[in-house]
């Protein structure tokens, strides 16, 4: 359907015996927040990964925007408006949150350092890391060596690298995990103030950020989607109090 920003069919993920992703079916539309839940290793990081292209699916079909791009390799999927963060943090500890993102709107790695720098001063790139940084809620930190930054600025600048590519889908992998409940509140309330034109699908174990922040659940067990529906549905449906929160 054309308004679906992403629709994933019966895609199933099989590593050797295991069959991490089994049968999920998933339509996320143009400008939803849609949280996914569910047990350590119901297969939600191997689907975001079936979907960003970080893993080929073993079976079933993914499209972005109407277009199927179950073939398309990762950075492929990125030019057509897919933009993601990682469940383990993934900046160069080693440069400032500016070079982070300098380097993430190059698209170069800093192995290319000398490349890099002949491209620094390459019209409107700090522009645009510095736009990013703001969205963030960093731009006081630009000039910050990352090994100075709290494990919670550190998530935010990851979050400024996933919005370089200016996403219309963006996956978002535990974003809060291991963060201080304070710091936990500051990451809600920067993706909350994201555009609400910008489609998302979000990971989140803790319950007070899924419930907060989505429009709709969706819960995974065991590599199969169990139930979908409103925050008020899945917080009150009894399979999910029992595999979810281990309660009746
Ligand atoms: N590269 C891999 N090779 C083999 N097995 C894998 C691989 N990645 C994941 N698995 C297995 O697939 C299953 C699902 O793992 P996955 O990481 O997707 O779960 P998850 O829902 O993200 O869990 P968590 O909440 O702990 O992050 C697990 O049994 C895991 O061991
Ligand atoms: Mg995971």
């Amino acid at each position: 359907m054309a308004d679906l920003a992403l629709s994933i069919q019966q895609v199933s993920k099989v590593f050797g015996g295991i069959r991490a992703v089994d049968g999920v079916s998933l339509e996320v539309s143009q400008g939803e927040r849609r949280v996914m839940i569910g047990p350590n290793g119901a297969g939600k990081t191997t689907l975001f990964h079936c979907v960003s292209g970080a893993h080929q699916a073993s079976a079933g079909s993914i499209r972005l925007f109407g277009e199927d791009i179950t073939q398309l390799p990762e950075h492929e999927r990125t030019l057509k408006g897919m933009g993601r963060t990682f469940q383990i943090s993934s900046v160069f500890v080693d440069l400032t949150a500016m070079e982070n993102v300098q380097l993430a709107v190059l698209g170069v790695r800093p192995t290319k350092w000398s490349l890099w720098r002949s491209v620094e001063h390459q019209p409107g790139v700090s522009e645009r890391a510095l736009e990013k940084l703001e969205l963030v809620g960093l731009a006081g930190k630009a000039n910050v060596g990352v090994k100075q930054m709290s494990y919670g600025e550190r998530r935010q600048l990851e979050l400024a690298l996933a919005l370089v590519n200016e996403p219309k889908l963006l996956l978002l992998d535990e974003p809060c995990a291991g963060l201080s409940p304070a710091e936990r509140q500051r990451l809600f309330k920067l993706i909350q103030n994201l555009p609400r034109s910008l489609t998302m699908l979000m990971i989140e174990h803790d319950m007070d950020v899924a419930l907060g922040l989505a429009d709709r659940i969706t819960v995974l067990h065991r590599g199969q989607v169990i139930l979908e529906g409103s925050v008020d549905e899945v917080r009150v449906n009894p399979q999910v109090r029992e595999v979810y929160f281990g309660q009746v």
